[in-house]
């Protein structure tokens, strides 16, 4: 009885792929059974002290109906067990959610596997990942993307000792105790940024990682003088533990589900956003 009263409604987007109104039609007919149950199994999670909702979901859940309650690559790992309780994975490594701005579209993640290399004093995972972040991620088209004016910070790999004359621009320095290298942290993210374009040290590799705004005072309180092997690494996987921020588009159709007072989910076979209403949403 409460199918009938029900209402799922399809919601065409842009964001994610065009479906044809046929198709639609179809879909909506074949899967009123589904309503109810749906938007009762898609009430907003706790995971640690973070209250999620769509377009994440849980990670247990996701994938076992047609219907789910985020979207693909908003996957969220719960494991109070763990040292990191609430994760989500992309470009192939787990990161901590650490805060949720839900109405502002960013997420705070901090990538723990970084943290521990440095730490460590490896520099393997000293890598680019401002670019395997804007790459990594798949969501139908919405997609997790690191934020338009977002701080990187940059730091140099260099097999070689670096020339004095770019001491000034290094907030700190560490030998990397997996190669011939040394790893040098840059200033230059607003705070200390050298005069003119980025000279790039010769024979040195540039890894560009994403940080937080916040961390730009505790960068530019150091200097290669007194930040120097342990402190350097310290102070790295202090900045790195700050976390960054990940924005996603706003999905304006899901505003309105919600304004309905109906609950947004994604359809896996017409792979298009659904609305779920209870007892019929508000026209
Ligand atoms: C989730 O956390 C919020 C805020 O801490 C709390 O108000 C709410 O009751 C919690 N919900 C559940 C289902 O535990
Ligand atoms: C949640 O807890 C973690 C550590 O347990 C903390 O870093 C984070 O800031 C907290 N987030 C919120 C939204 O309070
Ligand atoms: C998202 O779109 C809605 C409706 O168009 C608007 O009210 C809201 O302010 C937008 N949110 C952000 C963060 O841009
Ligand atoms: C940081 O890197 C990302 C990815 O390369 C880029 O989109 C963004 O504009 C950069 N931010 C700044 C301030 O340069
Ligand atoms: C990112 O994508 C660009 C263009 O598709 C490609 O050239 C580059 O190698 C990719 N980078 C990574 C780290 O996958
Ligand atoms: C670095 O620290 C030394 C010693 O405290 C100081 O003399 C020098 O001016 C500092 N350099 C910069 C660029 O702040
Ligand atoms: C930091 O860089 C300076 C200048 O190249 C060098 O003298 C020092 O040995 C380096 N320290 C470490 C730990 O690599
Ligand atoms: C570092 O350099 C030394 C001398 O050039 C070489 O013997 C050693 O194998 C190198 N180690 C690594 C890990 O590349
Ligand atoms: C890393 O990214 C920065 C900024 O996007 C780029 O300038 C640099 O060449 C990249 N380094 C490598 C090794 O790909
Ligand atoms: C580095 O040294 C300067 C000057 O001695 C000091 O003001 C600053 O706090 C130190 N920074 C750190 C991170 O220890």
């Amino acid at each position: 009885m409460t199918s009938q009263t029900d209402s799922l409604i399809f919601l065409p987007t842009i964001l994610l792929f065009l479906i044809a109104s046929t198709t639609l039609i179809n879909h909506t007919q074949s899967q009123t059974q589904e309503q109810s149950s749906n938007y009762d199994l898609c009430p907003p999670f706790n995971c640690s002290n973070i209250t999620f909702s769509f377009p994440f979901s849980r990670s247990s859940s996701f994938g076992s109906a047609q219907f789910d309650c985020g979207l693909p690559g908003f996957q969220i790992t719960c494991d109070h067990s763990s040292s990191i309780p609430s994760s989500i994975e992309f470009s192939g490594r787990h990161y901590q959610v650490k805060q949720l701005f839900l109405s502002d579209l960013l997420v705070t993640v901090v990538d723990h596997t970084l943290i521990n290399d440095i730490k460590l004093g490896s520099c393997t995972s000293l890598e680019n990942l401002t670019n395997s972040i804007s790459n990594g991620t798949v969501g139908g088209g919405a997609a997790l993307a690191l934020p338009v004016g977002g701080v990187n910070l940059t730091v140099f790999k260099c097999p070689i000792a670096l020339p004095s004359r770019f001491f000034n621009e290094v907030v700190g320095n560490y030998s990397c105790k997996d190669g011939n290298y040394s790893a040098y942290i840059w200033g230059g993210t607003g705070t200390r940024r050298p005069v003119g374009p980025l000279e790039m040290p010769i024979g040195c590799e540039h890894v560009s990682l994403p940080v937080s705004g916040a961390s730009l005072p505790l960068l530019a309180s150091n200097n290669i003088t007194n930040g120097s092997g342990d402190g350097s690494q310290t102070l790295l996987a202090q900045v790195l533990s700050n976390g960054f921020q990940l924005g996603w588009p706003n999905i304006t159709d899901c505003d309105v589900c919600q304004m309905r007072g109906g609950r947004c989910g994604f359809d896996g076979s017409s792979r298009g956003i659904v609305c779920f209403c209870q007892g019929g949403c508000i026209k």
